[in-house]
């Protein structure tokens, strides 16, 4: 997709057609068109979606109050008065005048029926300490002591914010939900980053509190977290932030085991404080449905991660909803989504919808493929469980490590679930034939942090698969996809655009915390064509992903088209990246780019060129590791760094990421006629491949769309 610079050149000139019918402002594709699978029938008549009215009730003439029947899958204290407000575009309000407690809706209401039922069942990474189950008679207690250590100790309110920076525990979802029973806005900081990227966090949230955990078990190593502690803490103070308390859970128990030192009045274990509170009740409290429920950072466009602030009542509706349709979760099955909880997917798929269908979920501390990749399936045959849902970046893995492992099995999905990046075809037919042998039902879910839930998927079963395709579009949820000047590019046109959301739905998020400005000028600036316009129609939201649309109405998603790379399907801002290594004193101009992977999808490498005097060695690039680990964290890790003597720049002095990413990909690097510096690309070539030339790629789409040019 043309960058803003080529956007303007196109609307200032007519476009212009080029040699295979497009205009500039389209991007031709070439892949072939996928056969269509069809699941086995036995599924449908099981199915929460096998209601053929659905559909029909969900279409746009009954937009908004279709999603009335998601709401309802609530208990709501105070029922709500208008379905959808959208007085003040793009501030959509949902549900207004309703009130309910998320917490209360997750836990409490279950009791009557389930309270013996397991909530979570937890794995430990070592195989030798078993599982443990949660019942929700369990997380109702758990959760009532937390908020009361919550209010009482920490001293939260409602609308304060905590940030929790931790692994794959029971004690984070409690956490979650003892926040919601108060009305705190949680922020969850995904476990593997970095301190100083959760102090950069609890910052902008303005976070009195952190909650830790001493350490965890990952990939057979033991992680001392509360040392993060202390660096998010001075991190968060160099902000401006002062933190109150960090209150810290031990992994284990009754020993502590983190080798860093406690600091007193400081921190605190929280299973100290806790005795204080032994069975204490809270009274869940009544939120409004537009109150804030948590905030998610992501990364986006600039190198600010944006906290994206989501609604209590609209959320947990459409999650609970999609949990039940798409992910087809009955209170009898057993689900496990193998993502973490500290992402999106973990909120809205391992907390929220789940456990808002008293759903049982399976939780698993650690990496999949430990101690050997025959793991995930030894859980799923112990805890016979039924529904999975995972990354392609797990499925790439675990098929590279152990193709046959699944046979070796005695489990029996009906379901399975791939999330977060696009899933290669071949890979999408080991899952299905080899994972799911060839009888569990695929859905492809694409969306985003932003959405809160599902935006593209097939109806389970209902809908024929095709490996690739994300699929139409969820009920309630009509997209269309655009080029750079606003025309629609219809389906069987060969060519790709920005998909764009034309409708307000209620998972979407409110607003980018403290940043209500560019909330609109991300998501809703680009296709509005008169900011002063109350109409919902006139405020399409911006995706920022390119996609194709097949003439069946299926949607097949490109990936990012913001200086965003997707790796392992979490999304890494390349500023962030390039601003990291430029903390290094040695370092005058950095560039990241995204290179194919075969088990993360894309990784990201980097190019430096050095301030003059200083020589490439490699201490350098020891250091730009340790300092992107520090700053961000390993998930980061950069595949290759290459010290190059100058960047390919425009004219202008723009570095030119299309023709780097180009190199480290060894695809074609195209016209470089019109660059400043021509002959460094060469130069840089032969850093990056040797002397020799060797045979070009073809290369996917997402990567000749990457940088100046899209
Ligand atoms: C990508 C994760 C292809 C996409 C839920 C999106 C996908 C970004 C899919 C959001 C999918 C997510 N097929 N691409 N099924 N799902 N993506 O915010 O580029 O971590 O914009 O949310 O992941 O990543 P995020």
């Amino acid at each position: 997709m043309p960058t803003k610079a080529l956007a303007k050149k196109s609307a200032a000139k007519k476009p212009q057609p080029k040699k295979d019918g497009l205009t500039e402002a389209q991007i031709a594709v070439h892949w072939k068109e996928e056969g269509d699978i069809r699941p086995p029938a036995r599924f449908i008549a099981q199915a929460n979606l096998n209601d053929p009215q659905m559909v029909e009730r969900f279409s746009e003439k009954n937009f908004p109050e279709c999603f009335r029947e998601y709401a309802e899958l609530l208990h709501w204290d105070q029922y709500w008065h208008t379905t959808l407000d959208t007085s003040r575009p793009p501030f959509w309000k949902w549900f207004v005048g309703g009130k309910l407690n998320a917490s209360y809706n997750c836990v409490d209401r279950h009791l009557a029926k389930y309270k013996n039922k397991a909530a979570f069942i937890f794995v430990p990474e070592p195989e030798d300490e078993g599982h443990t189950v949660i019942t929700f008679q369990e997380l109702y207690r758990r959760v009532n002591e937390v908020a009361a250590m919550l209010r009482d100790f920490a001293g939260l309110k409602k609308g304060d914010r905590v940030t929790i920076h931790m692994p794959m525990i029971p004690e984070l979802p409690i956490t979650m939900l003892a926040c919601a029973r108060l009305g705190v806005i949680h922020s969850v900081v995904f476990g593997g980053f970095s301190g100083e990227a959760c102090g950069l966090r609890a910052a902008d949230s303005g976070s009195r509190i952190l909650i830790y955990t001493d350490g965890y078990h990952r990939n057979g190593r033991w992680v001392d977290h509360k040392a993060s502690a202390d660096i998010a803490v001075k991190t968060a103070e160099k902000e401006g932030q002062s933190i109150d308390k960090v209150l810290i859970w031990r992994r284990y128990p009754h020993k502590y085991s983190s080798e860093t030192p406690m600091i007193m009045q400081r921190d605190f274990f929280i299973n100290d404080v806790l005795k204080e509170y032994r069975n204490a009740v809270v009274e869940p409290v009544s939120m409004d449905a537009e109150d804030p429920l948590f905030l998610m950072y992501t990364s986006g466009t600039t190198g600010k991660p944006k906290g994206c602030q989501h609604r209590t009542g609209g959320y947990l509706a459409y999650v609970a909803g999609t949990s039940k349709y798409y992910q087809d979760i009955h209170p009898e099955d057993v689900y496990w989504c193998m993502a973490d909880i500290g992402w999106i997917t973990g909120h809205s798929y391992i907390v929220y919808g789940p456990l808002a269908l008293a759903a049982t979920s399976v939780l698993y501390e650690g990496v999949p493929q430990f101690p050997d990749a025959g793991r995930p399936w030894r859980i799923a045959e112990r805890l016979a469980v039924n529904i999975f849902h995972t990354s392609p970046t797990a499925i790439r893995m675990l098929r590279k490590a152990g193709g046959d492992e699944p046979q070796k099995h005695n489990y029996r999905f009906k379901h399975m679930t791939t999330v977060g990046e696009p899933i290669e075809p071949e890979v999408w037919r080991w899952y299905y034939e080899v994972v799911g042998k060839g009888e569990a039902v695929i859905v492809d879910t694409w969306w985003q942090t932003e959405t809160g839930g599902f935006l593209c998927t097939t109806k389970p079963a209902l809908d024929a698969m095709k490996p690739g395709s994300a699929g139409p579009a969820c009920l309630g949820i009509y997209p269309v996809i655009w080029d750079e000047n606003g025309k629609e590019v219809l389906a069987a046109a060969h060519a790709a655009g920005n998909i764009c959301i034309r409708n307000p739905w209620p998972g979407i998020m409110q607003t980018i915390w403290g940043d209500p400005q560019r909330f609109v000028n991300n998501y809703y600036k680009k296709y509005n064509a008169d900011p002063n316009s109350k109409d919902w129609r006139d405020w399409p939201y911006y995706a920022a992903d390119g996609a194709v649309l097949a003439p069946d109405g299926y949607y097949r998603i490109l990936g990012r088209v913001d200086d965003v790379i997707n790796v392992a399907g979490h999304r890494l801002g390349t500023k962030e990246l390039e601003s990291a290594c430029l903390t290094l004193p040695e370092i005058a101009e950095a560039a990241v780019v995204p290179v194919v992977d075969d088990v993360k999808g894309r990784v990201p490498e980097i190019y430096v060129s050095l301030k003059p005097g200083v020589h490439s060695n490699r201490a350098i690039t020891e250091k730009i590791v340790a300092t992107i680990e520090t700053m961000i964290g390993k998930i980061a890790r950069p595949k290759r760094i290459h010290i190059v003597p100058d960047m390919p720049k425009t004219r202008s002095g723009k570095i030119m990421r299309r023709v780097l990413a180009a190199i480290s990909n060894r695809m074609d690097t195209g016209d470089i006629t019109t660059l400043a510096n021509p002959d460094i690309v060469e130069q840089v070539r032969q850093i990056v491949q040797g002397r020799e030339r060797g045979p070009l790629a073809e290369g996917p789409e997402d990567i000749k769309l990457f940088g100046e040019d899209r």
